[in-house]
């Protein structure tokens, strides 16, 4: 039995414990609106640290938890070596100044009460909404002055890692759900990120508890407590349902009996042993329950082909979590602990404002700020009656820059997001799409475009054309229009 959890090498000079102590649960204990006492807290912090568990999850609107967190970094003296505080910044959708962006990280930084943020993770909660890569860039620049150590995301998807990759962020980390009832991230976002060098930091590996021998063979219940059962019951029910769980748990069961540990020891494994994945970040009760004995054993056993098969033939009978991963934060259903936003924002604002055309009762348009937009006379998106048109749009980001240039796919990603926008900006949604025409600088790329239209418009299926343009002004390598019809709204 090993004395301590393995290590991994997240970023260059930042060794973290594949077993992060999560303490998204420190809010779910102070829901009530008692705090806990910040030095008992980092006593509890404390003993995982001893424990080999040194590498702690945090957000801001986990409750106390950065301060707690701060309170036992306090102890540490400069210069030796301290546990590592990973804490993420999730602001409300809106225009990302430089003040805005630095107010946001300044605030983990005195929170913490350190000088450097050891991994500063990003959530954003629509890419309708383009400001995301201006932050992105005002927290490359706080990293560059070294207030931010690594930078890493969370809840993002593969396109849009990929979109941040070909805009020039260096992302060490996308912290996402998965385990054995959610698998999405073995998909494309796993290929991604063993291609680009990105690690995944894995959460909900155990489904809140879920996945233990606590829940063999019991009844559904009918009510339950906790923010973190509470979410993950709902993807329990969208893998369809209690019986086809039973299934996944009962195959882990006869593994974890095979192999002398615990099923949550299993849950954890499988998700350890895909090969771009870090760390799983298991949930901490501070002060309530801890399992640190019984997690290390993880560290114990190897899952073989038997294990793999028995799995695979449980996960047969479940389907697939839908879309991509952080879609759950971002398109219904919404599989939170609440089952919407309500718990973390008020409201989404839309990215664009539609104006009346004067004289034209029957009109309406939006403009997305290019500068072309006035020099050359046209509206980003016009609405007649029932009709969307959007114009040939490229991946022009605020006025003028071109977003990650020479990279086709990545740009389509960013337009169909602009062209979401502008639609939705006009009462419509991207479901009311008829027709989209994309036009390619060069035809050799059309594989990346049509699967990043693909993302978007599988299930849509609007009609489509996809013409080489020949040339496309400056580092444009894709341009597309749309059309929708929005009857009835
Ligand atoms: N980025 C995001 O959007 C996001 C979202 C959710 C979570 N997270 C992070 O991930 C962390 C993990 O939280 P989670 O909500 O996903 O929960 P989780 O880690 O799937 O489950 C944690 C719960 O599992 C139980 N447990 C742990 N070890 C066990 C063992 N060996 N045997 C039996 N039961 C065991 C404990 O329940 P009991 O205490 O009841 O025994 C614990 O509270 C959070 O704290 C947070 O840091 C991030």
């Amino acid at each position: 039995m090993p004395q301590f959890p393995e290590r991994i090498a997240l970023a260059p000079g930042l060794s973290i414990s594949r077993l992060v102590c999560g303490l998204w649960q420190v809010a779910d204990i102070e829901k009530d609106g008692r705090t806990i006492d910040p030095e008992q807290g980092a006593d509890a912090l404390q003993a995982y640290a001893k424990a080999g568990f040194d590498t702690f999850d945090m957000a801001d609107h986990y409750g106390s938890a950065e301060i707690i967190t701060g309170h036992l970094l306090r102890r540490y003296s400069a210069g030796s070596e301290r546990p590592v505080a990973f804490t993420k910044w999730c602001p409300e959708p809106g225009p990302m100044t430089r003040d805005v962006v630095r107010r946001g990280v300044e605030e983990r930084l005195v929170r913490l009460g350190v000088e450097k943020v050891d991994l500063l993770q990003f959530h954003w909660w629509t890419f309708e909404h383009p400001a995301w890569l201006d932050a992105l860039h005002e927290m490359q620049a706080m990293k560059e002055e070294g207030l931010i150590g690594a930078l890493g995301l969370t809840n993002f998807d593969a396109a849009h890692l990929g979109l941040a990759l070909a805009d020039g962020i260096e992302i060490a980390s996308n912290q996402v759900s998965f385990s054995l009832i959610d698998r999405r991230a073995a998909g494309d976002l796993s290929a991604l990120c063993q291609n680009k060098g990105v690690k995944l930091l894995a959460y909900g590996t155990l489904c809140g508890g879920f996945l233990s021998e606590k829940w063999l063979g019991k009844a559904e219940p009918e009510t339950i407590p906790d923010w973190s059962r509470s979410k993950y019951k709902r993807f329990i029910d969208a893998a369809g349902g209690w019986a086809v769980y039973q299934g996944i748990l009962a195959a882990a069961a006869e593994i974890a009996r095979k192999h002398g540990v615990s099923v949550s020891n299993v849950a954890s494994r499988w998700v350890l042993e895909h090969q771009a994945v870090a760390a799983t970040i298991i949930g901490a009760r501070l002060g309530e329950n801890e399992h640190r004995d019984d997690n290390l054993k993880v560290f114990t056993f190897r899952l073989d082909e038997e294990d793999k098969t028995l799995l695979g033939n449980a996960f047969a009978a479940s389907s697939p979590i839908p879309g991509d991963c952080g879609d759950e934060y971002r398109k219904p259903p919404f599989l939170t602990a609440s089952g919407d936003l309500s718990h973390h924002l008020t409201a989404i604002p839309s990215v664009y404002t539609a104006a009346a055309v004067p004289g034209r009762e029957d009109r309406m348009r939006v403009s997305s700020g290019s500068i072309w937009e006035p020099l050359a006379g046209y509206s980003r998106a016009v609405r007649v009656g029932e009709r969307i048109l959007v114009s040939g749009t490229t991946a022009t980001h605020g006025s003028d820059r071109c977003v990650a240039p020479g990279d086709p796919g990545a740009q389509t990603t960013y337009i169909l997001d602009k062209i979401a926008a502008s639609i939705a900006a006009l009462g419509g949604s991207m479901e009311d799409v008829v027709r989209t025409r994309i036009y390619l600088k060069d035809a050799a790329q059309w594989e990346p475009v049509s699967r990043a239209h693909g993302r978007f418009f599988s299930e849509i299926l609007p009609a489509n054309t996809l013409i080489q343009a020949g040339a496309l002004i400056g580092d444009y390598e894709v341009e597309i229009e749309a059309e929708a019809v929005v009857t009835g709204k």
